[in-house]
């Protein structure tokens, strides 16, 4: 008996997809560095399909059918090319390497060029739904040549998470695709958990709601325009009750959020590509920010806080629900506005209403809204942004009053709203006739003769501001 696929590196998210694997009747066989985990996932659910146990990378390749398919889940770095260089001299041309972690989407690039070089195909594979998803069902990104999805799709298809029926994989594009749209997915992910924070903080120290009763309100919310995965844990969280000292569970819990780096990969990646994710942006720094616990602790005592009181409207609750849905589409839509920019710069034809449609089970960021956001991008007259398709258009439009009154109690009582305020900022940005980038050029032209464009004439101009503030023409130096 031959394997069909695969898997080394079998800590949970390995275990777990060759699981998956198994249990969906293919044919997996199982290495790690150390053969115990091997041991231990053979011992405890070896019966759920068929596993070929291997103690080496040589015996794995043995073990496959050709063309080979060899799933690596390794931490993301050093270690997969560490897997990748023990792996190459063993594999024959049209074998395929696959990386299910968390990569960086350059690095898969500079891998898939190395492998293809030797005629191996390197496929960079983005992986969202967590260790249940990995058993179950996630959301799976694929990015490689196109004849190895031919070999590999129908497998990754069969073990996806289904949305009525259809697959959350489909194959993104060459190269790092995958591991882009991945790394933008988790930005979406920070942005949205942050945005859920913000609320819960609004409700909780604005209007005095408590975990418990937020618990029930997030849950209410989880029926409406916001249904989704992180609404309904966000609800299952803050009911729950701390076993050792009776109180919320939040309240026992450091407010010092971790990161492991993708939303970090994301904002860099949006810089570089002139794309303003600042939704993104704000929810890495504000983990960052809750991070500096010693210069909290001195803030504290030293900056000067608001007012302790604020008359909030009646409508409160459901303003910062809305709030919280106008600041979400923002993140998405600047996510996808990353996507097209990314799209124009590595040369992948990326299909956003495919995209959104393999968002919508499986992952992190499920969301009925995905589904809005697929149609919106399934006719052949893209929008040029998320917000411009005329039903985001138009719940925005109607979220804005709502948005705009929060934003405003939330300055007034010092309560930090980052991402619902500069989401806010995105927006009238966008929206406004003119910008006082205008002066900014100005401002550029008189330090560094900059240059700038006029609103009345072609060409590119400088003035001459330490002479006679003549205006000549010049070189564009933008
Ligand atoms: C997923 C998640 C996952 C990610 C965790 C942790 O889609 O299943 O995005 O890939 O590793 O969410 O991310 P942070 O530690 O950076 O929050």
């Amino acid at each position: 008996m031959s394997a069909q696929i695969g898997v080394t590196g079998l800590a949970v998210m390995g275990a777990n997809l060759a699981r998956n694997l198994a249990r969906n009747g293919y044919t997996v066989a199982l290495h790690n560095r150390s053969i115990e985990k091997t041991d231990a996932l053979l011992s405890a659910h070896g019966e759920e399909g068929d596993f070929i146990r291997t103690e080496t990378l040589q015996e794995l390749v043995d073990s496959l059918e050709k063309p080979r398919r060899v799933l690596i889940m390794v931490k993301a770095g050093v270690p997969v090319d560490s897997v990748i260089g023990q792996l190459v001299p063993l594999l024959e041309p049209g074998d395929i390497v696959i990386d299910g972690g968390n990569s960086h989407f350059e690095d898969t690039r500079r891998r898939e060029a190395a492998l293809a070089e030797k005629d191996l195909h390197f496929v960079g594979v983005g992986v969202s739904g967590g260790e249940e998803g990995a058993l179950l069902g996630p959301s799976i990104m694929p990015g490689g040549s196109r004849e190895s999805y031919d070999s590999l799709g129908p497998m990754l298809e069969k073990i996806a998470a289904k949305y009525e029926g259809e697959p959350c994989c489909t194959w993104i594009g060459t190269d790092g695709a995958g591991h882009f749209v991945k790394m933008v997915h988790n930005g979406i992910e920070y942005a949205d958990m942050q945005v859920i924070g913000e609320a819960y903080d609004l409700l909780r120290s604005a209007a005095g709601i408590e975990p418990a009763e937020q618990a029930t309100i997030f849950n209410e919310w989880n029926t409406g325009q916001l249904s989704s995965f992180l609404i309904e844990i966000t609800a299952e969280v803050l009911g729950h009750v701390d076993a050792r000292t009776g109180k919320p569970f939040v309240d026992v819990v450091v407010d010092s959020a971790g990161q492991k780096g993708t939303g970090r990969w994301t904002v860099v990646s949006g810089l570089d590509l002139g794309s303003p994710v600042s939704a993104i942006a704000e929810s890495v720094f504000a983990r960052a920010l809750s991070s500096q616990r010693g210069q909290r602790e001195v803030a504290q005592e030293t900056l000067q806080g608001a007012e302790t009181a604020v008359e909030l409207p009646d409508t409160f609750v459901d303003d910062v629900r809305q709030a919280l849905y106008a600041s979400k589409l923002v993140s998405y839509a600047q996510g996808i506005d990353m996507l097209n920019a990314a799209a124009r710069e590595y040369g992948w034809d990326l299909k956003l209403d495919e995209i959104a449609s393999l968002w919508r089970a499986g992952c992190i960021i499920r969301a009925e809204l995905l589904d809005d956001i697929m149609k919106a991008y399934a006719g052949s007259e893209a929008p040029a942004n998320l917000l411009f398709a005329p039903a985001f258009a138009e719940s925005i439009a109607a979220a804005v009053p709502a948005w705009r009154r929060v934003v405003s109690v939330a300055v007034q009582l010092g309560i930090p709203v980052p991402v619902f305020s500069s989401s806010l900022a995105y927006y009238d940005g966008l929206r406004r006739k003119r910008l006082p980038a205008a002066l900014t050029q100005g401002l550029r032209d008189l330090f560094g003769a900059h240059t700038y464009h006029r609103v009345d004439a072609e060409g590119t101009f400088h003035t001459m501001w330490g002479e006679d503030r003549a205006e000549v023409e010049a070189v564009d130096t933008h």
